[in-house]
């Protein structure tokens, strides 16, 4: 065993004098507190049952960040300092640091230093991972960037996918999509911190996965077949309130020739089929030029009779295929019509329909011009209260408390639907599914689109659905299956009509 001899300086004080330097001393510091920081909020995020985002993006983005900064600073310092005192000094022999592993102080540093390693190592696995699952979490997507992303999370929280996370439709499985979506992410992080970013948020979404690796990885298109029943409620603009009723069979099968015929609304997702279109408008709802393969490899081209889309410019044009997302556009942002949300809320009792005109009512206190969610809250109140005081005015009194629940009611609606601070109401976003607020199906299902063999896309009323029966109050209008739906107001040949010319969603039928 070899003395350390007294000219050889030991590896601590070697360490120690290295770090003899500002900037080296400012990086241990630096790497110190976060590494102190990142632990605690660790903690916290480990216990705390409903931790809020930013503990997350503080653990996992931020303290790490400043970590290596300081980390890296250390180096730099000492090199810096070696510079400035090899320009000072010529001359003296540079000292490098040796190990030796002979020495028992030497043995002790080296494996203090490897065991950091593997400590931090590890740690950073860890962290990284966290990091991964959190920028996945709803929390990351829908509640950090708060009132960007406001809307699109507060009808997400109303909607049938509530309980499925924002990545299982927009990013879906697999690395190369959580890349991309990250990197667009940074994009828009960047814009939300410097308030660039456009309101609304603009629908479609471009770079949206394909539906084949999103939506059917849960809705196998196979299991679409037969039809289903569904009921149409809506109620009256009079003092009654008067319920309308539709019962009808909505044929959503088509989604496999293995299951069923070749025939209904899945039709266009049936795998053989490829249907492609070129839309006119940014968010496709003019559609002058379809393309159809069926599994036959047939090919039938339908142009719109009242475009001016010319051939050559169809077969220039960009054009998109259809999939689930081409109808379910609003699968879970779901921006409800007011002329539909109060049906919904008088349906399920939430407000007491023996108020005179409370359907009316609330539809024109919803569709109000305000330019803020409490200006609005404010105006609806304000409305309703001076209709029923005005008009109503023993009624005000006695059903007191009924006005003042209807009045709740329709704030809360306007809440979760109508956001002015970003610009977005059910007109910026239409649905795309049917066709009786927004043209939807309409847009190729109107008898207008005509193919080269002389083909047409009818709008015959029963090619989607057959009525089961029809009621408005008691009456019944309707009670033969495949009768002929009957519309409130006569407006003869219903298939030369658009619905949603007359149906808007707010004041109206
Ligand atoms: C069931 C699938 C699904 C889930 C879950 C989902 N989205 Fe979406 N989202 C869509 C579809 C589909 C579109 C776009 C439709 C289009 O391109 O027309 C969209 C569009 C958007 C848009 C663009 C604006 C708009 O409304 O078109 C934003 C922003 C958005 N989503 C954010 C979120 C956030 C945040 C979450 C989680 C809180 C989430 N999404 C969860 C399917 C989903
Ligand atoms: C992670 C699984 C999952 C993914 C991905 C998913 N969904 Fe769903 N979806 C569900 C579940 C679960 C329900 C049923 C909710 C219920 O009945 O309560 C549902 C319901 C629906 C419904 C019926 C809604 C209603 O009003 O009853 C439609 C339509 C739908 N999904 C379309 C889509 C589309 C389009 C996509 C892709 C953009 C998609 N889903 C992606 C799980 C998923
Ligand atoms: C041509 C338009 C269109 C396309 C494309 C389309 N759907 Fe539908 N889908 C409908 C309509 C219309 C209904 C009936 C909705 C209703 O009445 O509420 C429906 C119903 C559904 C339902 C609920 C009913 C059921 O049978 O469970 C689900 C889930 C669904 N679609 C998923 C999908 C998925 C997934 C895709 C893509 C593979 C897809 N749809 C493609 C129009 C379409
Ligand atoms: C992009 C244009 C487009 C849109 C939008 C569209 N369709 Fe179609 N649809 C077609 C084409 C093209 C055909 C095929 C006609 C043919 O060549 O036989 C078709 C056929 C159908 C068929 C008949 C299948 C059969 O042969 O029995 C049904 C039912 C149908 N569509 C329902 C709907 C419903 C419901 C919607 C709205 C939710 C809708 N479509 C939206 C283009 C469209
Ligand atoms: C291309 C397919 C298609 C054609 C053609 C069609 N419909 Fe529909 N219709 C639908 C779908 C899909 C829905 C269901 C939408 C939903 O679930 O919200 C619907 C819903 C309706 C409703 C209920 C609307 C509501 O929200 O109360 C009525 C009424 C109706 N259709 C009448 C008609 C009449 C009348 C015609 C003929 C002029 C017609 N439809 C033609 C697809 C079609
Ligand atoms: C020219 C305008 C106009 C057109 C176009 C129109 N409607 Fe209507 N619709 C009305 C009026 C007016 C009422 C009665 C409103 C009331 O009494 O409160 C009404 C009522 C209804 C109702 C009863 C529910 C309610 O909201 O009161 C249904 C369902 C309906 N229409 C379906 C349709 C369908 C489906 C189409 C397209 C095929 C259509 N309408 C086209 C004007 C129109």
């Amino acid at each position: 065993m070899t003395e350390p001899q007294p000219d050889r300086i030991k590896p601590w004080s070697r360490v120690r004098q290295l770090l003899r330097n500002p900037i080296s001393l400012a990086g241990v510091a630096l790497a110190l507190v976060s590494l102190a920081n990142i632990l605690f909020l660790f903690v916290i995020d480990l216990v705390e049952a409903r931790p809020t985002p930013y503990i997350g993006i503080l653990a996992y983005m931020v303290g790490p960040a400043f970590f290596i900064l300081g980390l890296a600073l250390v180096p730099l310092g000492i090199w810096y300092d070696r510079r400035k005192r090899r320009g000072q000094q010529a001359g003296e022999a540079t000292r490098y640091l040796r190990i030796d592993f002979s020495d028992p102080s030497h043995r002790g540093a080296l494996s203090f230093f490897l065991t950091f390693l593997v400590v931090f190592i590890l740690m950073s696995v860890v962290g990284s991972y966290r990091a991964y699952e959190f920028t996945d979490s709803v929390q990351f997507c829908g509640q950090l960037c708060h009132s960007v992303m406001n809307p699109e999370f507060t009808a997400y929280q109303h909607s049938p996918h509530a309980r499925v996370a924002c990545v299982e439709c927009h990013v879906g499985a697999g690395a190369t999509w959580y890349v991309k979506s990250k990197l667009s992410g940074a994009r828009q992080v960047f814009a939300t911190t410097f308030n660039t970013y456009p309101r609304p948020i603009p629908t479609p979404v471009h770079n949206l996965r394909p539906a084949q690796e999103t939506c059917e990885e849960c809705h196998w298109p196979a299991r679409f077949y037969g039809a289903q029943l569904k009921v149409f409620t809506h109620y009256a603009s009079d003092e009654k309130n008067t319920p309308r009723q539709i019962r009808m069979l909505i044929r959503v099968g088509g989604g496999d020739p293995a299951t069923g015929a070749p025939e209904g609304i899945h039709w266009h997702m049936n795998i053989a089929n490829e249907i492609t279109y070129v839309a006119a408008d940014e968010q496709h709802q003019v559609i002058p030029y379809i393309h159809v393969k069926d599994m036959q490899g047939r090919v039938t081209e339908y142009y719109a009779s009242d475009s001016k889309l010319s051939k050559e410019e169809a077969a220039k044009a960009p054009r998109r295929r259809m999939d689930c997302v081409d109808c379910h556009n609003r699968p879970t942002h779901i921006y409800t019509p007011p002329d539909l949300a109060v049906d919904q809320s008088l349906l399920a009792r939430r407000m007491d329909s023996s108020l005179p005109f409370l359907k009316q009512q609330a539809v024109s206190a919803l569709t109000g011009k305000y330019d803020s969610t409490p200006q609005a809250m404010q105006g609806i109140a304000k409305e309703m209260h001076e209709f029923y005081e005005s008009k109503y005015p023993e009624l005000s009194k006695s059903k007191e408390l009924e006005i003042r629940n209807a009045i709740d009611e329709v704030q809360k609606i306007y809440a979760r639907t109508i956001f002015p601070e970003m610009k977005l109401n059910w007109q910026t976003h239409p649905n795309n599914v049917g066709h009786f607020y927004f043209n939807g199906c309409f847009r190729c299902h109107d008898g207008q689109h005509v193919s080269t063999d002389g083909k047409t896309l009818s709008k015959d009323c029963d090619t989607c659905h057959t009525v089961l029966s029809q009621s408005e109050g008691a009456t019944k209008l309707v009670s033969a299956e495949g009768a002929k739906f009957q519309h409130p107001v006569d407006l003869g040949d219903l298939t030369q009509v658009n619905c949603s010319d007359c149906h808007t969603g707010g004041v109206g039928p």
